[in-house]
This record gives structure tokens, sequence and C-alpha cells, in this order.
């Protein structure tokens, strides 16, 4: 950190994503909220959600730079159609309003604003006895070529074409 008269200035590199900074004096206290990311060597770019790029923060958070977390399906549905009510077989976790269990709200590296990759991210959850049979014998699959992670108008929530 170097002071130029009322003026401090410093270089970070910060982790792609969402940063957050506080400066604090006294009682007073300021953040400055940012989101970071270009693409070097080999990595997959950050792409971000697009309410982000518009600077539409105040849509998902009460206050625009609130550190409370909003409702997630009920945020998310002031933008998305609500998945729950149009088809008969519904996931787990859509059903419960749970899309950040797969998704990040701000952005990510993989496709789909997407936390894992494909398998991982349905592995987390269905490594029971029952299901690992067929995960291992779909072990080199990708689970959602098959399986569509919200809804599906067949049980299972097979894709119409498989
Ligand atoms: C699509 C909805 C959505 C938008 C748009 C959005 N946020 Fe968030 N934000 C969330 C949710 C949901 C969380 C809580 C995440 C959690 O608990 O894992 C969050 C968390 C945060 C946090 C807490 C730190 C963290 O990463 O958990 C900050 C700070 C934040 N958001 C700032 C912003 C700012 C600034 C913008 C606009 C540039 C913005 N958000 C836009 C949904 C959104
Ligand atoms: C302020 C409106 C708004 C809110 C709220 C919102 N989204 Fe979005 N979302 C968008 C827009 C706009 C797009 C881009 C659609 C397009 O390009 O066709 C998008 C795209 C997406 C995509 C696809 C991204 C891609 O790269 O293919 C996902 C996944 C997504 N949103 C999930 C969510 C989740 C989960 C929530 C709740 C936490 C949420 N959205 C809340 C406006 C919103
Ligand atoms: C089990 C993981 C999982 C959960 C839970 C989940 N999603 Fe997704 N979502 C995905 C994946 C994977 C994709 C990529 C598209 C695909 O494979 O069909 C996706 C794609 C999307 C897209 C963009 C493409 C499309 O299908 O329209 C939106 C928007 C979206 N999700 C919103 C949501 C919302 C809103 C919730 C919560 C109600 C949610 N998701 C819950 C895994 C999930
Ligand atoms: C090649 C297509 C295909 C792939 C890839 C696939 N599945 Fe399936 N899955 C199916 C079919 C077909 C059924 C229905 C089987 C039945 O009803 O007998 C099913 C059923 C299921 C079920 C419900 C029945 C049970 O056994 O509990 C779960 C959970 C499941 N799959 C999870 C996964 C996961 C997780 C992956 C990725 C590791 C995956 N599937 C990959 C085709 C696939
Ligand atoms: C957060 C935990 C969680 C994650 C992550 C998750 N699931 Fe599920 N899944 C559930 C729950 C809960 C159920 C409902 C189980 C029940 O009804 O007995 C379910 C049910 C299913 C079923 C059975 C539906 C039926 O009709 O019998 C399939 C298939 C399935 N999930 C596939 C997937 C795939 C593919 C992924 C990855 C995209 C995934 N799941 C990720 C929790 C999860």
């Amino acid at each position: 950190m170097k002071r130029t008269g009322n003026s401090f200035s410093g270089t970070v590199t910060p982790p792609r994503g969402f940063n957050e900074f506080e400066v604090r004096t006294g009682d007073k206290r300021a953040r400055i909220n940012f989101v970071y990311g270009i693409q070097t060597g080999g990595q997959a770019p950050y792409s971000y959600h697009k309410p982000l790029v518009d600077n539409e923060c105040a849509t998902c958070h009460e206050k625009a730079w609130g550190k409370s977390s909003p409702t997630e399906a009920a945020v998310c549905y002031r933008c998305h159609p609500a998945m729950a009510v149009m088809f008969p077989y519904v996931h787990g976790p859509v059903a419960a309003g749970k899309c950040l269990v797969c998704h990040d709200p701000h952005g990510s590296s993989l496709p789909s604003l997407t936390l894992k990759r494909p398998r991982q991210m349905c592995t987390g959850c269905h490594d029971q006895p029952s299901t690992r049979k067929h995960l291992d014998s779909s072990r080199s699959s990708v689970c959602t070529l098959c399986h569509n992670p919200h809804y599906g108008m067949k049980r299972s929530l097979l894709r119409v074409t498989f």
C-alpha cells in the first residue's frame, strides 16, 4: 500500500469471479464489489450472468450491496419461467426451489453458470447403493445427455429424444 496525500494505492490480483473490497476507518466502512475474469492460458473464459453485465443487482438483492441471501427460486423466477408448474415430473432440488446447488448466480467458467462439471454435479447427491449400479454403467457418459436436470415429461427426467 502506498499513500499519496489522502489517496492509497496498491496492486492485487483478485481471483476470477466475484470480489469484494472493504475499506474501514473508525466506525465507517465502504465496500467495493466487482467481478473480474480474463481468459488465461488454457482456462475456460469466465462468463457472467446477464443481469450482472446489465448492473441489475437490485433485482436479486433487496439492497444493492447487501449480503442477505434472497430466496433462490422465487428470485430466479422473476426473469425465468417457473419450472415446477409446467411439467409432470420435477427434479427434487428444483421442486424444493434449490437452484444454487447447481448454479452460481453471478457467473461461472463452466457452461450454463454451473458450479461443477455435469457428472460431479449429479454424483454429489446420487451415490446411493441403489443407483450406484446405474452410475457405474454410465460413468463414461454425461448424465445430462439422457436426463434433463430440471424436469421431464417422462419418469426419471429422461429427455424426450432419449
Ligand atoms: C441472479 C440474481 C443475482 C444477481 C443479478 C446478483 N446477485 Fe449477488 N448474490 C445472489 C445470491 C443468490 C447470493 C447468495 C449466494 C450464496 O449464498 O451462495 C448472492 C451473493 C452476493 C454477495 C455475497 C458474497 C458472495 O459471493 O456470496 C455479494 C457481495 C453480492 N451478491 C453482490 C452482488 C452485486 C454487486 C451484484 C450486481 C453486480 C449482484 N450481486 C448481482 C444473487 C444475485
Ligand atoms: C434480472 C433478471 C434475471 C434474474 C433475476 C435471473 N436471471 Fe438468469 N438470466 C437472465 C438473462 C437475461 C439471461 C440470458 C438469457 C439469454 O441469453 O437468452 C439469463 C441466463 C441464465 C442462465 C443460462 C446462462 C448460459 O450461459 O447459458 C442460467 C443457468 C440462469 N440464467 C440461471 C439463473 C438462476 C439460477 C437465477 C436465480 C438465482 C437467475 N438466473 C435469475 C436474467 C435473469
Ligand atoms: C441438478 C442441477 C440443477 C438444478 C438444481 C438447477 N439447474 Fe438449471 N441447469 C442445470 C444444467 C446442467 C443446465 C444446462 C442445460 C441442460 O443440460 O439442459 C441448466 C440450465 C439452466 C438454464 C438455461 C437453459 C435452460 O434450460 O433454460 C436456466 C435458465 C436454469 N438452468 C435455471 C435454473 C433455475 C431457475 C433453477 C432452480 C429452480 C435451476 N436451474 C436448478 C442444472 C441444474
Ligand atoms: C445413456 C443414458 C443415461 C445416462 C448417460 C445416465 N442415465 Fe440415469 N437413467 C437412464 C434411464 C433410461 C433410466 C431409467 C431406468 C429405469 O427406469 O429402469 C435412468 C434412471 C436414473 C435414475 C433413477 C432410477 C434409479 O436408478 O434410482 C437416477 C437417479 C439416474 N438415472 C441418475 C443418473 C446419473 C447421476 C447419471 C450420470 C452419472 C446418469 N443417470 C446417466 C439413462 C441414463
Ligand atoms: C442437491 C442434490 C441433488 C443433485 C445435485 C442432483 N439430484 Fe437428482 N434428485 C435429487 C432428489 C432429492 C431427487 C428425488 C428423489 C426421490 O424422489 O426419491 C432426485 C431425483 C432424481 C432422478 C429420479 C427422478 C424420477 O423420476 O425417479 C433422476 C433421474 C435424477 N435425480 C438425476 C439427476 C441428475 C442427472 C443430476 C445432475 C444434473 C442430479 N440428479 C443432481 C437430488 C439431487
